[in-house]
């Protein structure tokens, strides 16, 4: 299974992606990395790894759909199987989840339905709730709306502050991204199909 990664940012589930496949506990093939921001850092840890990337940005396309078509191009060039999004910070339009419907999986730092969107950290924050968590769903053209495949809790302590709890959500992400990719992929091989 040709795997490629979207992510507009830092790239840390990116980096635990490509690890657990370097360490044979996930077993698909990294295809390329893709980023709407061509100065992320996402970038660089994937050509350490020694993954092809790519970056451009939807503003120099004539519309959202002509940038997606861009995409779709060269997810065919490199003939990617499936799409996992680490962070990518926008919305996905109809030619990309038409073109790989049900093969987009997106990580969100919450527990979807709560908290969507951007900050969903801050927002648990601020809402005062006592736990929140990691989801991993499959990605319609809604803002983080699409089926559930994967949910963990992270408990919110006292005194926890954007920083301590935005590490401890991370350290779930990246245990529980490529082991989820890992189900995912085997289970649909042979023929299983989550939702
Ligand atoms: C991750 O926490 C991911 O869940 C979140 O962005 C972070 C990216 O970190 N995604 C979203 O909020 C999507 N709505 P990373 O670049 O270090 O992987």
């Amino acid at each position: 299974m040709r795997l490629a990664m979207f992510a507009s940012g830092t790239g840390s589930n990116v980096e635990a992606i490509l690890q657990a496949v370097r360490s044979g506990t996930l077993e698909a093939e990294p295809a390329l990395v893709f980023s709407d921001q061509p100065e992320a850092p996402v970038l660089e840890k994937a050509r350490d790894y020694g993954i092809d990337t790519h970056t451009f940005k939807p503003r120099d396309f004539a519309s959202k759909q002509h940038y997606e078509e861009e995409l779709l191009q060269l997810l065919k060039q490199y003939h990617v199987d499936w799409v996992a999004l680490a962070g990518y910070m926008r919305l996905l339009g109809p030619t990309l989840v038409t073109a790989y419907d049900q093969r987009i999986v997106n990580i969100h730092p919450s527990l979807l339905p709560a908290f969507p969107g951007l900050d969903a950290i801050g927002q648990a924050l601020e809402a005062e709730v006592n736990e929140t968590g990691v989801t991993i769903h499959y990605v319609d053209d809604g803002m983080d709306t699409g089926a559930v495949i994967r949910q963990e809790t992270v408990p919110i302590a006292e005194g926890d502050m954007k920083d301590s709890l935005a590490k401890k959500v991370q350290s779930v992400e990246h245990r529980l991204y490529p082991q989820t990719l890992q189900q995912l992929l085997k289970d649909r091989s042979e023929g299983v199909h989550h939702k």
